[in-house]
């Protein structure tokens, strides 16, 4: 299966910013994490990190051009106000599951909100880095539950 992991800002800060919320790998441990994961299990996985919306949004446009059988997003702070993120994920018709490192529904009220998470299959949310994993195994696990 070909795979597009994209995360946004901040997440190359991974194991320098607010520790007490993200942990202490690094970026690096977690592109090692997900790439041992695909090699083991037989799929093309594409990692992207970016600070910047416009790029985001590209790398999404061009997971159409390239056909990518699924998403995995951790929008970052976009999450919480980028329409022009969340349009851009509602024209890919592939499964897209939005992840977040930390639990934000426990943290500041403007994180409560994300614009994206409706344009996406699911959402998981505050179980570290292992949301990647989980996210990596319901796509590859190929049972898609349609909504709506
Ligand atoms: C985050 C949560 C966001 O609110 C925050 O801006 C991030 C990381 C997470 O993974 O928990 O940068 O997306």
């Amino acid at each position: 299966m070909r795979i597009l992991v994209i995360n946004g800002p901040n997440l190359n800060f991974l194991g320098i910013r607010e520790k007490a919320v993200y942990g202490t790998e690094d970026y690096a441990y977690l592109v090692r994490l997900l790439t041992d994961k695909a090699e083991k299990e037989g799929h093309e996985l594409e990692i992207f990190q970016s600070n910047s919306e416009g790029e985001i949004i590209d790398r999404i446009q061009e997971a159409y051009h390239t056909k990518a059988e699924g998403l995995i997003i951790n929008p970052g702070a976009f999450t919480h106000y980028s329409y022009a993120i969340r349009d851009a994920l509602a024209s890919l018709e592939i499964p897209k599951i939005e992840v977040h490192i930390s639990n934000v529904h426990k943290r500041e009220d403007f994180r409560h909100t994300s614009v994206t998470a409706p344009v996406c299959t699911g959402q998981i949310v505050g179980l570290g880095l292992q949301g990647y994993v989980l996210a990596m195994d319901y796509l590859t696990d190929n049972i898609f539950i349609k909504n709506g």
